[in-house]
């Protein structure tokens, strides 16, 4: 079995591979990234998520690797210093933003979905996870604001449940699950760290740590649902 990360760049997305790597659990680790940026000991592949020619050659480099055990989509972005703000008011949204953010968080992971579901084994188990976050639950929106981010990852979750009950069909051992890292100390949350204690501000290589644990204990059971770094179900 082979295990794939995709968004390797990224902080959580490269932690995650090194850890696969140094867990030694699968044949062979593909780290799938925009720039194809290396991951020591796993095989790199370049692919824009939101090009499906692209996602499509990665496919088929992975395919012929072996069956997909565990396909993780740790990809996502929420601001980008310039335009690109979590919106604080219904006045702040606009049609890119809204346009990028969900190209990035729910349509991505679609897309990847849609490559990478048809290679997991259908008897033997098998884990899809996707990044997601916490604050895409509604029921546990108590803040608002962050409209299309939170969005954005709801709707990923909505379509996390529709491929595990898809897979179950085809696939009985297949598990789709959402994560919520935990508040890692990566790019994405930077600019966002100002109210977070220390001992809330987990490390990407801490954060790796317990989604690969958390990913470990899934049973069928789980399947549909997300999970927090701890194994805390979040709501939806
Ligand atoms: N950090 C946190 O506190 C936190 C909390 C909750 C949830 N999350 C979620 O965890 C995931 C990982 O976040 P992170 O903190 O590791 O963020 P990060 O360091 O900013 O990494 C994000 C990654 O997504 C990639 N990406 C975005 N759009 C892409 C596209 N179209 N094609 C290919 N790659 C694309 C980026 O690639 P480039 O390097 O090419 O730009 C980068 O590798 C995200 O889904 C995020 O929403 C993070």
């Amino acid at each position: 079995m082979v295990a794939v990360v995709f968004g390797s760049s990224g902080g959580v997305g490269r932690a995650l591979a090194e850890a696969l790597v140094a867990r030694g659990g699968y044949a062979r680790v593909f780290a799938v990234s925009r720039s194809g940026a290396g991951v020591e000991g796993a095989e790199a592949l370049e692919a824009d998520f939101l090009d499906e020619a692209a996602l499509a050659r990665a496919a088929e480099v992975i395919g012929a690797g072996g069956p997909v055990g565990l396909c993780i989509v740790a990809s996502g972005i929420l601001s980008d210093g310039e335009g690109l703000q979590p919106e604080k008011s219904y006045r702040q949204q606009s049609k890119e933003a809204f346009e990028r953010v969900f190209a990035a968080n729910t349509i991505a992971p679609a897309l990847i979905a849609k490559h990478m579901l048809p290679l997991m084994p259908r008897a033997e188990r098998s884990v899809f996870a996707a990044l997601s976050a916490r604050v895409g639950s509604i029921t546990d929106n108590r803040l608002g604001g962050w409209h299309a981010y939170r969005a954005s990852k709801a709707a990923l979750n909505m379509l996390v449940r529709n491929y595990a009950i898809e897979q179950a069909r085809r696939a009985p051992g297949a598990i789709c699950v959402g994560l919520h890292p935990g508040t890692v100390d990566t790019g994405l949350s930077k600019p966002f760290q100002s109210g977070v204690s220390k001992e809330k501000l987990f490390t990407p290589e801490v954060s790796a740590g317990y989604l690969l644990d958390v990913i470990d204990r899934l049973g069928p059971e789980d399947s549909g649902k997300c999970f927090d770094w701890a194994g805390k179900e979040v709501p939806a």
